[in-house]
């Protein structure tokens, strides 16, 4: 089953095809990071719009790198939540309309699905169950996958996502947005040790996180240092170590957190996905965390892990050849839980397969 993916959740426009038989044939990613740079944050009206401009021109693209005509597409995956509700639409409407027009199957995807599946596009994919530390700008949920459909929430933040704190602190760095990418790089540069955060929630038992206390003190931090410092500004070498000892305290609260969660769940497998996957030194520690439990570590190459229409396409398309589409009501959600997904059904399997009949035409 060849499918295109639509991913229109928030500020990055992302096509894909993807074959079931042949795998990923193409993907088009565009970011808006440059438009709303200078707003500090995405602005959701501005982000619609934009994809109202590129969401079409970028299919046309995508299919003639994936050698694909119109025709040939026999289903559409677009993200129908949770995301800002203005960009979820066009992607979504956009997505039902040339379903409807084709005559083909169409469905909604949760976004944090297509996160959670994107490492299954690698050559030596994770097999369920596993453990997964979803990790992006708006979400860090600890989940148990029995399969597609089959999650069940193990812990999640509080209150900001590792992301979001990322960006945040990047901004107190005087740093652009999103500020992940640009922590870590300048922590490159830090002194491990000056400075040390506290692991939030760590030293009590259970899988929930929280950040805005981190946040808190690497505020409280740098108005100190700026206090101490003659010219009253906080000088390069200190952010550097600032954002090395802020990295360090995010990597090590989610890897004890991990550690956690593959005893609790006496699982051997660990999936990272979400824009902070991409994160180097999560990667090497985590790494380390499971050799030590003789478990496996799985994660999406760095394109895949932040937001693509390939991902989306993928877990899309396992739906779709499991019989599952939408209706053709158009429904976009700005909140929704992963665990009210239903669970695959095909052949009495819940693991993705490419064996089920053909979906339902509409
Ligand atoms: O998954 P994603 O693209 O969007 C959401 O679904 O939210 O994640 C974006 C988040 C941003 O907060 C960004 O700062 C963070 O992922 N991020 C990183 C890195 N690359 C992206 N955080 C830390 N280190 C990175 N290398
Ligand atoms: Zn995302």
């Amino acid at each position: 089953m060849r499918v295109l993916g639509i991913e229109t959740s928030c500020d990055e426009t992302g096509v894909a095809v993807y074959d079931s038989q042949r795998g990923l044939l193409a993907d088009c990613l565009y970011s808006q990071i440059e438009m709303h740079a200078k707003y500090g944050g995405i602005v959701p009206e501005l982000a619609s719009r934009d994809h109202i401009r590129k969401t079409l021109p970028m299919i046309r693209e995508v299919l003639a790198l994936a050698g694909t005509e119109i025709k040939e597409l026999e289903g559409i995956a677009y993200t129908s939540g949770p995301g800002l509700m203005g960009a979820l639409l066009v992607g979504a409407s956009l997505g039902r309309a040339l379903a409807m027009g084709l005559n083909i199957p169409a469905i909604g995807v949760h976004h944090m699905e297509g996160h959670l599946l994107a490492p299954m596009l690698e050559a030596d994919p994770p097999q369920f169950p596993f453990v997964a530390l979803l990790v992006s700008g708006g979400h860090t949920q600890l989940v148990e996958v029995k399969g597609i459909g089959l999650y069940r929430m193990l812990g999640e933040s509080l209150d900001d996502a590792a992301g979001e704190a990322f960006d945040k602190v990047g901004k107190m760095l005087g740093l652009a947005y999103p500020g992940g990418p640009r922590v870590a790089a300048l922590a490159e540069a830090g002194t491990p040790g000056r400075f040390t955060f506290p692991r939030p929630m760590t030293n009590r038992p259970g899988l929930e996180f929280s950040f805005s206390g981190l946040k808190t003190a690497v505020r409280n931090t740098l108005a100190e240092q700026a206090a101490l410092s003659a010219s009253g500004v906080v000088d390069e070498q200190t952010k550097a170590d600032v954002a090395i000892a802020f990295e360090e305290a995010v990597v090590q609260t989610l890897v004890i957190k991990c550690r956690r969660a593959l005893e609790a769940t006496g699982m051997k497998s660990l999936v990272i996905a979400g824009g902070v996957s991409a994160n180097q030194r999560l990667r090497v520690v985590l790494q380390e965390m499971v050799d030590k439990q003789r478990s496996r570590l799985f994660y999406a190459q760095n394109r895949f892990c932040t937001d693509n229409g390939a991902m989306i396409a993928y877990a899309g398309c396992q739906r779709l050849l499991a019989g599952q589409h939408d209706d053709l009501q158009i429904i976009t959600r700005a909140r929704w839980s992963l665990e009210s997904l239903p669970p695959l059904t095909v052949s009495g399997s819940t693991t993705a397969s490419t064996s089920a009949s053909p979906p339902a035409q509409q």
